[in-house]
């Protein structure tokens, strides 16, 4: 992604590809040679679990969605089909809906090490700056999809949130309007959340990208706090952060699955 790149291709198709579009490259620099302090514990394995966790809420999501219908009158129904009648759709709305819990215990871990550490600091500042943006767009998905089941709990939390931009002076009510799509919490407000909340999922992932180039700029922070010195305070990335990451992501989803 950034910096000096060891990568030598070895056969011809891979020689063919780095001339034209150098994926294998980037997946090298970044995932099998990159220089990692070799002090780094267990709260830096939150990053690998929050791609992990961002990638089965993208994969539950998209199936959930071949199923549920976004109308008043007929999401619920929906919602009580794919418990029901879809073929191991108990399993997969279970695995969205915990698995949105599980991805916001291992943000705050994730966010906890960063302020405990202070990789929040110069020259990481950016990394973080992205780190909050990812935190908000995580928030406002989660809230849109709690509202999709178009239950009580859903209806009125969807009521007090959006009631909250009424207390903005002057501005707030027509914010409020304006985010309903109408006069009230309606077909309009449900379907328009549909929306945004399949969409916002892919913005998290475009800046999960940036975040991690960032943070491929600036090499990790470390828990001494001090800045790697040499080559000899690092080492790859693989096999030794690869098999760390594993094995923490193992014991995450034995809790993820009780
Ligand atoms: C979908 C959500 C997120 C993903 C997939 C993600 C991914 C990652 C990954 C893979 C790393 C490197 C490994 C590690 O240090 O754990 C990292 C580092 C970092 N992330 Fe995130 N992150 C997310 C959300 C956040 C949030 C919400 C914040 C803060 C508001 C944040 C702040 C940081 C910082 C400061 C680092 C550098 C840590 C260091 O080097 O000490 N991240 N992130």
């Amino acid at each position: 992604m950034s910096g000096h790149s060891s990568y030598v291709p070895k056969t011809g198709f891979e020689r063919w590809l780095d001339a034209r579009l150098p994926v294998a490259r980037l997946a090298y620099d970044s995932l099998i040679d990159f220089p990692t302090p070799k002090n780094l514990n267990y709260w830096y394995t939150f990053g690998g679990i929050l791609a992990l966790c961002l990638g089965i809420q993208l994969v539950t999501g998209i199936v959930l969605a071949m199923h549920y219908v976004p109308h008043v009158d007929h999401a619920f129904a929906s919602i009580e089909r794919i418990m029901r009648d879809v073929n191991y759709g108990w399993l997969i709305r279970y695995m969205h809906s915990n698995g949105a819990s599980m991805f916001f215990i291992a943000v705050y871990a994730h966010m906890f090490r960063g302020l405990y550490y202070g990789s929040y600091k110069a020259p990481r500042e950016l990394l973080w700056i992205l780190g909050c943006v990812i935190y908000l767009l995580m928030m406002a998905t989660a809230f849109m999809g709690y509202v999709l089941p178009w239950g009580q709990m859903s209806f009125h939390g969807a009521v007090v949130i959006t009631n909250l931009f009424g207390a903005l002076p002057i501005i707030g009510e027509s914010i409020t309007t304006w985010l309903w799509g109408g006069f009230a919490v309606d077909n309009a407000t449900l379907n328009r959340f549909f929306s945004l909340h399949y969409l916002m999922p892919f913005m998290i992932a475009g800046v999960v990208i940036l975040h991690i180039w960032a943070l491929h700029v600036t090499g990790n922070n470390n828990p001494t706090g001090v800045q790697v010195q040499s080559k000899a305070d690092t080492v790859p990335f693989h096999p030794y952060y690869t098999v760390k990451d594993g094995f923490a992501i193992a014991v995450f989803m034995l809790m993820f699955a009780a």
